[in-house]
């Protein structure tokens, strides 16, 4: 049986990806800062029949990380890695301290390579497989530097594992999603409650994705469907990364585009 590791297992994402993993039959190890909403979880996909352990883990803290993972390795081999936990902190380079900088490339791109390196061995004995949980925002301007920043190096941190990793039959890939309706919108939600409704004009698909579509994504990847596949970033982002309708009306003045 697979055993999945999966951060930010909490948030809206995080627990999609967890009910797709557990669907396909994978065992779970999920961390979390948050280890109340952790515990909720997991209280839920245990209902459910998952065989699931929690562990409260600031992905940030290298102290932290080596404590779960030590836990964790008391249920078996860890086979898949879904480093999910990120988070946003200042909109634009104007409003963005050092100290914001530093916590958004440590929590979006760091903690992805120190989880990625507590688990090294084992992803490597059992040909394992990670997803990196990234953004439309690592290849467009869309708002968040330090987040995006962090993001586009999480898409190439996800090349060097699939490269360098590849002769140990370890596959890594980036998911890259576009808006989806999650807790990470509350403060943008509480300031416009239409930015949800604003952001799908945007989506060819003129709607957003749902964590479930994260998830669907993230399952296929580490399945043995995508056994093919590494060092990819998969968009799942209604579009967007391919162009937006608004914009193709204005260059080609054609009505076709209008959406
Ligand atoms: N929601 C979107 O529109 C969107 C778009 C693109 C990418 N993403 C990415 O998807 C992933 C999940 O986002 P979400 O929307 O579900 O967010 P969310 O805010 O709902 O959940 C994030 C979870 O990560 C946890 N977390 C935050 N910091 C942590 C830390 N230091 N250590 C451990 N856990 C920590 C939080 O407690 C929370 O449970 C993130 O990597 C995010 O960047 C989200």
């Amino acid at each position: 049986m697979d055993l999945a590791v999966i951060t930010g297992a909490a948030g809206d994402i995080g627990v999609a990806i967890a009910e797709a993993l557990a669907g396909a039959g994978m065992q779970l190890g999920l961390l979390d800062k948050d280890g109340n909403a952790l515990a909720k979880v997991v209280d839920r996909l245990r209902g459910a029949g998952a065989l699931v352990t929690h562990h409260r883990c600031d992905v940030t803290d290298r102290a932290d990380i080596a404590t779960a993972a030590e836990r964790i390795s008391t249920d078996g081999t860890v086979s898949v890695l879904v480093n999910n936990a990120g988070g946003i902190t200042s909109a634009s380079l104007q409003s963005t301290s050092a100290e914001d900088w530093h916590r958004d490339i440590a929590l979006n791109l760091d903690a992805a390579f120190m989880v990625f390196k507590v688990f090294e061995a084992p992803l490597i004995e059992t040909s394992g497989s990670v997803v990196n949980i990234a953004s439309v925002n690592a290849s467009g301007v869309y708002g968040h530097p330090g987040y995006s920043s962090a993001k586009a190096g999480l898409v190439h941190l996800t090349e060097f594992m699939a490269v360098e990793y590849g002769r140990h039959g370890v596959r890594a890939n980036a998911v890259a999603p576009g808006t989806v309706a999650t807790q990470a919108w509350q403060e943008r939600a509480e300031r416009n409650p239409d930015v949800l409704e604003a952001a799908r004009r945007w989506y060819p698909l003129k709607r957003i994705a749902t964590p479930q579509d994260v998830a669907n994504a993230v399952a296929f990847l580490v399945s043995p469907a995508a056994s093919a596949i590494t060092g990819t970033c998969l968009p799942v982002d209604c579009g967007l990364s391919a162009g937006t309708t608004a914009l193709a009306a204005t260059f080609s003045q054609s009505p076709d585009f209008d959406g």
